[in-house]
């Protein structure tokens, strides 16, 4: 199931074999017969494949062929996808291992669609009888060495994996995984990885005042949680941390203002935001990267009971600042207030925020990228829309003029917690950069962060949208870093 990924040795027998080829490359060096190039001439012209499939009787030998582009966001983009085509091929018929080489090719574009193959082979089929049976028979994939480097490769290895244990997390439905069981889960995994966790139980934030969130946990007969994540290695090349800020809400019924049933469904999808950031924290850890980060997890199921918290309440938040709640699905913004406000302690750098925070996000760009928003960030968020597009994973920059905090003014409280019928996703931005001082950074992933049908390497169900974002962007500024750093 996860797709081992490793260099081949001289000896390794590749039955199966992937060449990617540009697609202005000949054929005819390739050492293949007189009539499998008439074959592939056929397929290619006639039928207009980009990758072709020669069954060799002991293996497979598949051909890929990658379209020159200036845009190397699309040319990665349709190595991914291309990827996927040819992983369901290999899987239809059971194979288990296959080699791949490039001829002609960028390295970018093998990695790419290495890439693809991985993401694209992640199921989650735990819970199932039959899970055996359904398992993806591809196992291994081996990369021919000189064709990648090692670093490249070992990049591309984490964040795969950092992506897929996003997807698992997000996957496991509330009753499996709760609040602690989701900073339990953390925890452990960063352990294995040198960072460090820090788990506030829901007596250290009753001491801390953090009135957004113990109001949302009202109504929960499970405790909240607030998940501290820190990598801060000896060689860092940033002085003041970069504070990552994550939604956890394990569930969201919506409170007393409850959700309709079929709004319901999916809303284990939650606290997407929350596996965003800590698989991208694992993953800076893991890959040793000389960055200082630190993650903020606040976590709580959004649900109905006695105690639960009601529209007309007032509540204090970790901040002093009273917010007025007028519809208690609009919880998201207020766990995330008491992080953004707790997160000023670090002086940041700058903080990203990933949040499933509104349907209005989600209708207004679907699922194809990620509703963003920025206040006094302009350089970090170039670059980080510039490794938007590199993963694909791209940012649609919505304004945070200032008209729109005044639908967020209360008549007896500083704030209530939700704006007009329109610009959902805006005012939701503008409710908390009220708790913000630093550059501030806002991504409302609920379009993409869960996918009701599979959309070609994207599995159904959580993508782990926004892991491979943060590892390119942190790459990109160790890169930057260092240079400058020289000069
Ligand atoms: N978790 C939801 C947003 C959401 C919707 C995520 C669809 C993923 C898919 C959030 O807590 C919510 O309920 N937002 C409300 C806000 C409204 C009450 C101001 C919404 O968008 O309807
Ligand atoms: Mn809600
Ligand atoms: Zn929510």
């Amino acid at each position: 199931m996860p797709l081992h990924i490793r260099f081949s040795e001289t000896e390794s027998v590749c039955n199966n074999q992937i060449i990617v080829l540009s697609s202005e490359s000949p054929t005819e060096y390739l050492g293949l017969g007189a009539e499998e190039l008439i074959y592939i001439k056929q397929q290619r012209e006639k039928q207009k494949k980009d990758w072709i499939a020669i069954n060799r009787y002991n293996g497979w030998l598949i051909l890929v062929f990658v379209k020159a582009a200036d845009d190397a966001s699309k040319r990665m983009e349709s190595c991914r996808r291309v990827a996927f085509q040819v992983l369901g091929h290999l899987n239809g018929n059971g194979e288990q291992s296959v080699c791949l080489q490039g001829f002609d090719v960028a390295e970018s574009d093998i990695l790419s669609f290495a890439e693809g193959m991985a993401l694209g082979n992640y199921q989650f089929i735990k819970y199932r009888k039959d899970a055996g049976e359904k398992k993806n028979s591809l196992e291994e994939l081996l990369i021919k060495p000189n064709v990648v480097s090692a670093s490249k490769l070992e990049h591309l290895k984490v964040s795969v994996e950092a992506t897929l244990w996003a997807r698992d997390l997000v996957n496991e439905p509330l009753n499996q995984l709760n609040a602690t069981d989701l900073a339990n889960a953390i925890s452990e995994k960063l352990r294995g990885v040198g960072a460090k966790a820090e788990v506030f139980n829901k007596k250290k934030i009753e001491s801390l005042k953090m009135g957004g969130l113990l109001s949302v946990n009202l109504g929960s007969i499970d405790p909240p949680t607030f998940t501290i994540m820190e990598w801060k290695p000896e060689n860092a090349l940033n002085k003041q941390p970069i504070v990552l800020v994550g939604k956890g809400v394990v569930y969201d019924t919506g409170g007393m203002s409850l959700k309709p049933s079929n709004s319901m469904d999916t809303m284990k999808c939650d606290m997407s935001g929350s596996a965003t950031v800590s698989a991208a924290l694992f993953a800076v850890a893991k890959l040793r990267m000389p960055l200082h980060i630190i993650a903020l997890v606040p976590a709580t199921d959004n649900r109905v009971n006695g105690n639960a918290y009601v529209p007309g309440d007032i509540i204090t938040m970790f901040d002093g600042t009273t917010v007025e709640v007028l519809n208690t699905d609009a919880e998201g913004r207020l766990i995330l207030a008491d992080a953004l406000s707790y997160a000023k302690k670090f002086n940041p750098m700058m903080v990203v925020n990933f949040a499933t925070l509104t349907g209005a996000a989600s209708r207004a760009i679907g699922s194809q990228g990620i509703v963003a928003m920025q206040v006094k960030a302009e350089a970090y968020y170039s670059n980080l829309n510039d490794a938007g597009k590199l993963v694909y994973e791209r940012l649609a920059e919505f304004p945070m003029w200032e008209e729109y905090k005044d639908q967020l003014k209360s008549e007896i409280a500083d704030l209530k917690n939700i704006g007009g019928a329109e610009a959902g996703m805006i005012t939701a931005g503008k409710f908390l950069e009220y708790f913000t001082d630093y550059p501030f950074i806002h991504l409302d992933i609920a379009g993409p962060a869960f996918l009701d049908k599979r959309d070609n390497y994207r599995s159904q169900g959580g993508t782990g949208v926004g892991v491979r974002l943060m590892i390119s962007f942190f790459a990109a500024l160790a890169e930057k870093e260092r240079k400058d750093q020289k000069r």
